[in-house]
Order: structure tokens, then sequence, then C-alpha cells
């Protein structure tokens, strides 16, 4: 195997976000962009030298490129051998669920998660260490550091490899297999849930469903596991065929996005009974009944009050961890069956820690994400099929389940509204502003409400004691309602404020107001502390969830 030395120039941008590095498609294919990331990814990982590699990505443009890139310089590396998907795919979690099973050193994910992809598209890049999950802040602030001073980088020299086709092949010394992205992963599901059981449901008559996959990486998941495995209705999957575009759309499984599905579950008595979503890599999920939306904050709250009831779960759980701006459903739960919850910054690499020193069993976040200690990423096709295992334990409705759990519990209205493309002065400046008047804002009241706390978040990871700051403003009132600020940490232009706020009612009887309009007065106080209107001059949020 001919190894050849290739001069960069560095590149000062390619600092990884919440959730890998992400860029528009254009700056990837910058020459030597791709390459730099990846050789600084390598530099920092000598534990992939001489041991097992899993590639693969969410099908979207780009991604076939990359993974021929990648395979040569995984080869020049050192890495002995590599898991590829066919045709390049695999979901996150799948790739978790690989690292995992094959006990691989670690893997590298392509993905823009949920942005969109094409030619004019987002493309991403993740790497995720032996556990499965993905890598720690301090992997990744180092990489960025390398990828800053970087001036060669390796490659083999060789044909691209087929990647149509399952089969065994090598550069050089390191052996490739492309694996059916699907197998390893459902055969996982059956063990965490009671397939017979769903099944009935199907057949019988009693249950339909509409899995949307927005042409994005769950398609193959989908189709195999809801229509082969549990033999669902006809038409169970729709938009079933990754696509490098994603058709167009936005492969992101919220109201907004998924409007297709919302349109099917919303046609009267004949819908389905069962709607769900999920993301460009397959980690997120969004739950629908008909004409019944169900808040991911609840949804993980629900999974936490009932996990027991579900095969893989019946030995209860440990305990529950989500994220700062996820709603306090979960933490009801958690008081009322004693276990532990925590709250981490925004992110799934936070729960890593928690799940492998096995002090939580679920873990989720209000952005349509959940999972549980069976991997180490968000899994959108285990949250379906979590549910669709509960409603044929419970024989009751998506409505129904959720309705009952308010009542037991109490209903955390909760709404995020997404303010895009500030320019990042202001919204930097619009954020100091609030962590500079945090302090005095305790005791303060507004209309109703009254400031019991003001903070800017800051985390001690319990396990290894790594301190995490400045993850985000967080209000709380006396009443138990929060309003949360924090930027984004996954956009490619300018920033994006997120605004969460949630309000809690015990009351049944007031468990029906339409979401915004139960927030209203607590939106009113979020836009009066940030001084949105006046820093960014915008009337309303861009995207509401
Ligand atoms: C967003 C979500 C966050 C999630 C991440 C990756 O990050 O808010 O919960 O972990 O995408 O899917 P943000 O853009 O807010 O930094
Ligand atoms: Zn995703």
């Amino acid at each position: 195997m001919n190894i050849i030395n290739i001069s960069t120039t560095p590149f000062d941008d390619q600092k990884p976000g919440t959730s890998g590095l992400r860029k528009k498609v254009s700056v990837f294919q910058q020459p030597h962009y791709l390459e730099n990331f990846v050789q600084s990814i390598f530099d920092n990982a000598p534990q992939l030298k001489g041991e097992l590699m899993v590639l693969g990505g969410d099908g979207r443009f780009y991604n076939k490129q990359a993974v021929q890139t990648i395979l040569k310089m995984a080869a020049a590396y050192g890495v002995k051998r590599v898991l590829v998907g066919e045709n390049g795919l695999l979901s996150t979690p799948a790739v978790s669920c690989l690292i995992r099973k094959n006990s691989a050193a670690g893997g590298i994910i392509l993905s823009a998660s949920h942005n969109p992809g094409g030619e004019n598209g987002d493309f991403g890049i993740k790497f995720n260490i032996a556990n499965g999950g993905p890598a720690p802040t301090s992997f990744t602030d180092a990489v960025f550091e390398t990828s800053k001073v970087l001036t060669e980088y390796q490659v083999a020299e060789c044909d691209d490899i087929a990647l149509d086709h399952q089969h065994k092949t090598h550069i050089g010394d390191m052996k490739i297999e492309v694996i059916d992205p699907v197998t390893d992963y459902a055969e996982l599901m059956g063990h965490l849930f009671d397939f017979d059981k769903i099944r009935s449901l199907f057949s019988s008559g009693l249950l339909s469903m509409c899995f949307d996959a927005m042409h994005a990486v769950t398609g193959p998941y989908a189709k195999a596991i809801f229509e082969k495995g549990l033999s669902a209705n006809n038409g169970a999957v729709i938009n079933g065929i990754p696509l490098e575009d994603f058709g167009g759309g936005h492969p992101d499984p919220n109201l907004a996005h998924a409007e297709e599905l919302v349109d099917i579950l919303n046609a009267g008595p004949s819908a389905p009974q069962f709607g769900a979503a999920s993301d460009g890599d397959g980690d997120r999920n969004m739950i629908i009944g008909q004409d019944f939306f169900v808040n991911p904050s609840d949804s993980l709250a629900i999974m936490t009050a009932n996990a027991h009831l579900l095969p893989g779960y019946s030995q209860g759980i440990c305990g529950v961890a989500r994220s700062l701006p996820t709603s306090r459903a979960v933490d009801k739960v958690a008081q009322a069956i004693g276990i532990e919850c925590y709250e981490t910054p925004t992110g799934w690499k936070y729960f890593g820690n928690l799940l492998d020193d096995n002090r939580i069993t679920l873990c989720g976040e209000e952005s349509f994400g959940s999972g549980s200690d069976h991997i180490r990423e968000k899994d959108g096709i285990w949250a379906v099929l979590f549910w669709l295992n509960l409603i044929a334990v419970k024989q009751q409705s998506v409505e129904q389940i959720t309705r009952d759990h308010w009542k037991q519990f109490g209903r955390h209205y909760y709404t995020r509204h997404d303010y895009e493309a500030i320019d990042s002065t202001i919204a930097d400046d619009m954020m100091q502003n609030m962590r500079d008047k945090a302090g005095s804002l305790s005791g303060q009241t507004f209309g109703g409400y009254t400031v019991q706390l003001c903070d800017d978040f800051s985390y001690t990871d319990p396990v290894d004691n790594s301190i995490t700051e400045h993850q985000g403003i967080r209000i709380l009132f006396d009443d138990e309602s929060r309003i949360v600020f924090r930027l984004s940490g996954t956009g490619t232009e300018g920033a994006t404020l997120r605004v969460y706020i949630e309000r809690y009612v015990m009351d049944a009887d007031k468990h029906d107001l339409p979401t915004q309009e139960a927030l209203a007065e607590l939106i009113e106080i979020a836009n009066q502390v940030a001084e949105i209107q006046q820093r960014c001059g915008r009337e309303k949020p861009d995207v509401i969830t």
C-alpha cells in the first residue's frame, strides 16, 4: 500500500459544536477541508491504530465521497478493520450499537442531523468513542487545536471501494466489511421490546401506524422493523427512501417540518392511531396520536413512569437525566418513584458518563431526543418501539396515555421559541446582558410571577468532576414556572437564540388550554427580560415547537 503525504494549510473554523462539526457542503468541499478535520481526529485517537472502527452516515449529499476519503485515510493511519454501512449508510444509533457490539475503538458518523441536505445544504462529521457515545468536549477541543496547526495528512493511494453491495475487501492491511446497516440494530431492538405483543395488535387491526422517515436514514430501518418485523399496516412507512437532499425537505421531526405526517394523523376517524417521525440521522423522534401531539419532555416523563412494563426495563430504572432546557415533567416522576434525576447541559455527550456509571437508565432532551442505556446515543426508532410496546401493554391511545399521565403527575405546558440567523455580536451581547443582571432578578415580580432564582447554568459532572459553564440563563419562578435562554451550538448561519418556556399545572381541569395561550404571560416576560425585540428587531420567533 502506497501512502502519500499531502500538505494542508490549517483551518481556524473547525471547532465542533453541540454535536460534531457542521458546515455548509460548500465549506466541506474546499480542498483539504474534510481531510484536515479527519486527520485531526486520527491524531487525537491513537486508540484506533490496529483496532476496529465503524463508519457511516445519514446519506446526505457528500456522504459517499467522504466515506471514500475517510477509508483511505484510515488505512494510512493504521486502522486494522472498518465496518461500513452499505451505500455509506448507518444511522447514529446504529453506529453506537455496532461500536458496542463489536468492541470497536470508535466510529465516525457523517451527518448534520436535522439540518437540510443537498448540494446547498449542510454536512457534518462526528466522532464517537469506544462506549458508543459522542466524544467528550476534552476530545473535541483537542481536535480543534490540532486542526488549527496541522500541516499535512496521509492518504492511501487506491481506487474507491464499492459501497453498493455487502462484501469484504481491504486497502493494504486494513480490512473493510461493507455490512447491512440494519441487521445488528434490529436484533438489539428485538431484545428490548415485546415484538409479539405489538405484532398481534397490528394483526388484530386494532392499531395502525404511520412513520415518516423524511427521506432520511431511517427508511430502511423502519421498513425492516415496522413493516417486516412487526407486520404493521400497509403505508406504515412514508418517505422511506433515503435521498441525498431528503427530497428537498427539512428532516426535522416536529409539527412544522413533518407536515405530511401531521395531515395524515389529523384526517379524522379513519386516520392511523399512531404517528411518528425521525430526523436525518435517526436519533430524534416525534410521537403523535390522532390529532394529538406528545411533547418530547412529556414523552420522557411517560417513559420513565412506565418503563417497568416493558421487557427490556422490567427490572425498573436506576435513575434518569434530562438536559437543562427539557421540561421538569420527568422530575415529578423521578420524585414519585424515588430515583435520582440529573440535570445536564444540552447535548447527548453529557449523558455518557451517567450511563456508563449506571446512574441512569433513561435520558432525554426537549429537542425530540430520548434514549436509554442500550446504546450511548439518542434513538428515534427505539422511542417509537417504546411507545408501540406501551400502547400494546396499556391498550390505550397515545392521547389517553398522556392525559392519564398529566392527571397523575400534573401537566407541564411547554414551548420553545427559536430566533434564527441573528447577528452573532447582537446575540452574544443579549446573553451577556442577561448574565450581568441575573443576580438582581431574584425576588423581582413580573405580573403574577415572582423570580425565585436566576443564574447562568453550570454543570459539574458527578462522575469525572469536570465543570461545564455558561450553559444557559435560567429563571425559576415561585410557582414552578421556568424560562431558559441559550444560544444554539449547531447552527451554521449567525446565531440562533432558543427560548424555552414552561408552566406547571396540577389541576386536571386546566389541562386543556392551547399551549401558546397557557404560556402567553411567560412568553411576554421572556421577551421583556431578554429585550429580544429591541436588540434583534424581531417581532416573533422563526420557529415554535
Ligand atoms: C440541538 C438541540 C440539542 C441536541 C442537538 C443535537 O442543539 O437543542 O438538544 O442535542 O441539537 O441534536 P443546539 O442547536 O440547541 O445547540
Ligand atoms: Zn440527529
